[in-house]
């Protein structure tokens, strides 16, 4: 019988694959932040930077809902997908307890992720906290199309600078922050941000911003690329219910390109936004 469940199409015509797919690897990173590895050839060969998949967390009917996480990094050769998640509530705890050999019900890849413009040459990555999940993907395929990168990493403490040696690795230039001035830039990372770009002036043609985080780092990263003239994307988080673009229970408020307001779906129409696109606290 075969493992897989149905097959849909989002919207970049990508198929949506629902799977059983075992848990391979499992480490806690960081105190209740977790890497899952889980082997699922079908997702991983289609899977963008910045898409997600929606898991059942539990092995029983309960809870109903699945849970919305990135893609962390892929490996189209071993046909081996990872998540980066932290322990938030009920769901993310029990996924943290599923073992090794154990099977993940998964929905995806879901969702339009990041969409560098040919004619990049600089990617400028702003991380806050768990916001670096839906980035170290994308981070990953963009060296690989030959896109250099800035990556700015803000975090509350040491501990929760997440993936920095990899991240290191791949940057042409990482700088780190911490809340508490325990790491790195004793400050927000948007601070960094504000000081990176007064000092580099970077050129807006060729350069893109790509973010995720905390909705008010968000905000504050908007405002920023705004005021230096440098387009950005950014991945945005709502609860969620279907996944599949059909409950309306993940809109956020968006304006077009004419600048009328309208709701937007973060499952099908996001994660990723252009960053001009999203009203933030209004
Ligand atoms: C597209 C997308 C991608 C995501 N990727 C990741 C990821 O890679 N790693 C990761 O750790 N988390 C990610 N999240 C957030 C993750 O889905 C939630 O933390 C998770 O669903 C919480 O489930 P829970 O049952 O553990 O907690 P719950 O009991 O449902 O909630 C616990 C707390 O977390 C808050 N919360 C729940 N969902 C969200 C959300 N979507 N955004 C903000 N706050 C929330 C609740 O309000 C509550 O305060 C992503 C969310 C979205 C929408
Ligand atoms: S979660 Fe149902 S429309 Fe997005």
């Amino acid at each position: 019988m075969s493992r897989e469940g149905f097959r849909l199409k989002n919207n970049e015509g990508s198929p949506v694959i629902q799977q059983k797919a075992p848990v391979i690897t499992k480490e806690e990173i960081a105190a209740g932040v977790f890497l899952v590895g889980v082997k699922s050839p079908q997702i991983t060969m289609h899977a963008q930077p910045g898409q997600f998949l929606h898991v059942r967390v539990g092995q029983g009917p309960e809870p109903l809902l699945r849970r919305p996480l990135s893609i962390f990094q892929v490996d189209r050769k071993r046909g081996v997908l990872s998540l980066l998640f932290r322990v938030a509530g009920k769901g993310t705890n029990l996924l943290s307890r599923r073992r090794l050999g154990e099977d993940l019900d998964l929905v995806g890849p879901l969702g339009q992720g990041f969409d560098v413009p040919s004619g990049t040459r600089t990617a400028l990555i702003v991380a806050g906290g768990l916001g670096v999940a839906p980035l170290f993907f994308l981070a990953q395929d963009l060296v690989r199309r030959g896109i250099s990168i800035h990556f700015l990493m803000g975090a509350r403490c040491q501990d929760q600078l997440l993936c920095r040696d990899q991240l290191q690795a791949l940057s042409s230039h990482l700088q780190v922050s911490t809340d508490d001035g325990s790491d790195g830039f004793p400050g927000l990372v948007t601070q960094l941000l504000e000081e990176f770009l007064r000092r580099e002036n970077l050129d807006s043609g060729s350069t893109l911003i790509c973010s995720a985080g905390p909705e008010a780092m968000l905000a504050k990263v908007a405002s920023l690329a705004c005021q230096f003239g440098i387009p950005g994307q950014i991945s945005m988080e709502r609860n969620m219910a279907c996944g599949l673009g059909a409950c309306l229970g993940c809109v956020v408020l968006c304006r077009s390109r004419e600048r009328v307001q309208t709701y937007r779906r973060v499952c099908v129409d996001g994660p990723v936004f252009r960053l001009e696109e999203v009203v933030f606290g209004e």
